[in-house]
């Protein structure tokens, strides 16, 4: 069953999402060479936690941390350290969770550290690019295939791999929900949107080829060909015409 969330439910999980998002750009202007990723972790644990909200992802079945850091062949789930240090050229994934009054946000996005390479540059914009084409694929009436194909089709025309071994989600009352949102798919199939229903839709896409491996640490998921990977993720409402983005910075 996918829940259709009340105007003012969709309010707390505005509030929750829009929290995520002033931290994300905070932290993007403090993602440099030298600056370690347990460093980024502690600052947004103590930017939620003095806005009255709970870091969502810290606890999550056993997860360490705030903060999700996943640095270039890393897809996600990379757990920060004060070992990991981050260099020139570096893409760096920030994804992060919050809860206010009971209601999840989340989003996620890929930050360069100094001068990267054209390649790393062309990655991250079409991973951006792809998840606004799946956003503007969403209103009532819309199939989840729908929203799932735009992102797989913009991705592989430029010259993108998708993974498959994570997905998108429901979010609300839970972190994750119904239902699971694929980045690949086909139109006209799956669940219909109805207003009211809200979503974090999550591309991940690698440079070279998408098989995914789990680091010895049970979390950080990587390519296997150790290509380079971006992600970008917004938490929204599904409405009439469109979606309503709450994971925007106010
Ligand atoms: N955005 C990711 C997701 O929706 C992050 C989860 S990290 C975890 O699955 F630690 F909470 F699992
Ligand atoms: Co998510």
């Amino acid at each position: 069953m996918i829940e259709i969330k009340t105007p003012a439910e969709i309010e707390s999980m505005r509030r929750a999402s829009r929290l995520v998002a002033e931290v994300l750009l905070l932290l993007k202007a403090r993602v440099k060479p030298g600056v370690s990723t347990a460093e980024l972790d502690s600052f947004a644990e103590k930017r939620v936690r003095e806005a009255g909200a709970v870091p969502a992802f810290l606890g999550y079945r056993g997860y360490p941390a705030t903060l999700c850091v996943s640095i270039n062949e890393e897809i996600v789930h990379g757990i920060p350290s004060p070992k990991r240090i981050i260099k020139e050229g570096d893409i760096v994934s920030l994804d992060m969770g919050a809860v206010c009054d009971g209601f999840y946000g989340d989003a996620a996005l890929t930050v360069a550290a100094g001068e990267i390479s054209g390649q790393a540059k062309r990655l991250m914009d079409v991973t951006r690019i792809s998840l606004e084409m799946g956003l503007s694929a969403v209103k009532a009436g819309a199939r989840l295939g729908d929203v799932s194909h735009a992102v797989e089709k913009y991705a592989v025309e430029n010259g993108m791999s998708v993974v498959r071994e994570f997905t998108g989600h429901g979010i609300g009352r839970h972190l994750h929900e119904e239902p699971s949102i694929p980045n690949y798919g086909k139109p006209g199939t799956g669940p219909l949107l109805k207003a009211g229903m809200t979503l974090a839709i999550e591309p991940m896409l690698c440079l070279g080829r998408a098989e995914v491996v789990v680091k010895n640490d049970g979390w950080t998921a990587v390519s296997a060909d150790g290509s380079l990977s971006a992600h970008y993720e917004h938490t929204i409402a599904v409405t009439e015409d469109g979606c309503d983005i709450l994971s925007k910075a106010g």
